[in-house]
């Protein structure tokens, strides 16, 4: 192939081969450049050992689900599209959709989306043609954090029947509550909830068991970051007054029973939902949840491609 007349230049130059403006560039090079596209446009792309593009869009704050997620990604073997919304066109008032469909234009397989709106994959759904993979939408749901959360639980007993799951706190504003508490019901659990009265809904109160009963009772005891970000009103108790009230404090995990574990999603406000001592005692799992994270959203994007790669394992 005949180089453009700018390769040529550039590698006279000996410099790298910068795009910053098209200002020297001639008809020739441009010509040069838009025939090599076309050409591309022709071309299936390669995907040797099943080479997938993943893209991570998270909108709102995050470590553990996006690091894992890119982690499971690259376990996989799939191609991480980089994407920031901070310095992406979103900060140009681009709509959600509009970044989705570039994002699938520009060719990824697979999208993982965490976004501060309720159910914002309703609209998506009906209009994009790539798997959609929650990483958490506002209030709503968190899949991928309750399957990690199953695998622990899974991993310790064995099972879910009757065992009884203890959630903690901010129950009304997390996700992860509400993504784990019908799951968790389904699968056989006895599923019961703590924390401030003015979190629970009248469904909820069935289940209301206070902190220093839940504390003797839980096989498992789900403690939840109270959600700040997601309050309208400020809360009543500062945060030694929770810690005292509705939280895990040393004397309450001595209650405990011997085989039962402390679980969080995480990040935690040490010394207010738990103490901080305990976050890495004896019966704490929060760190195996992280490390189960990675698998079960290799799991999750492993299924999601399957169709992609005609019903098998990628
Ligand atoms: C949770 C979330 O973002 O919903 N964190 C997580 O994904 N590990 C819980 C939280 O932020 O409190």
């Amino acid at each position: 192939m005949l180089q453009s007349e700018l390769t040529a230049r550039r590698l006279k130059e000996k410099i790298p081969f910068h795009v910053l403006t098209l200002d020297e560039w001639s008809k020739n090079d441009i010509n040069h450049l838009l025939e090599r596209a076309q050409f591309f446009t022709g071309q299936p792309r390669q995907q040797p050992n099943n080479r997938y593009y993943a893209a991570n869009l998270f909108f709102e704050p995050s470590t553990r689900t996006k690091i894992s997620f890119e982690a499971a990604e690259k376990n996989l073997g799939l191609d991480v599209l980089h994407f920031e919304a901070d310095t992406s066109s979103v900060k140009k008032g681009e709509t959600l959709y509009d970044t989705v469909k570039t994002i699938e234009s520009i060719g990824a397989d697979i999208v993982v989306i965490r976004h501060g709106q309720e159910r914002y994959f309703d609209e998506l759904t009906r209009k994009v043609d790539i798997p959609i993979i929650n990483g958490g939408d506002g209030c709503g749901h968190h899949p991928t954090q309750s399957l990690l959360d199953l695998l622990t639980i899974k991993q310790e007993f064995g099972g879910f029947e009757g065992i009884q799951v203890v959630i903690a706190g901010d129950i009304f504003h997390s996700r992860v509550a509400r993504s784990n508490l019908d799951v968790l019901e389904r699968l056989g659990a006895d599923v019961r909830v703590s924390g401030p009265e003015g979190w629970m809904d009248e469904t909820l109160m069935k289940r209301y068991l206070p902190m220093d009963e839940a504390v003797k009772s839980a096989d498992v005891l789900m403690m939840l970051r109270i959600q700040h970000e997601r309050h309208t009103v400020q809360m009543v108790a500062g945060p030694e007054e929770y810690h005292q009230r509705f939280g895990l404090t040393k004397t309450r995990e001595k209650k405990m029973k011997p085989n039962s574990i402390i679980m969080h999603p995480a990040p935690i406000n040490r010394g207010v939902e738990m103490d901080s001592d305990l976050v890495e005692c004896d019966r704490s799992r929060i760190f195996k949840q992280m490390k189960n994270g990675v698998f079960v959203r290799m799991a999750v994007l492993d299924l999601c491609l399957q169709q992609s790669n005609g019903g098998i394992s990628i």
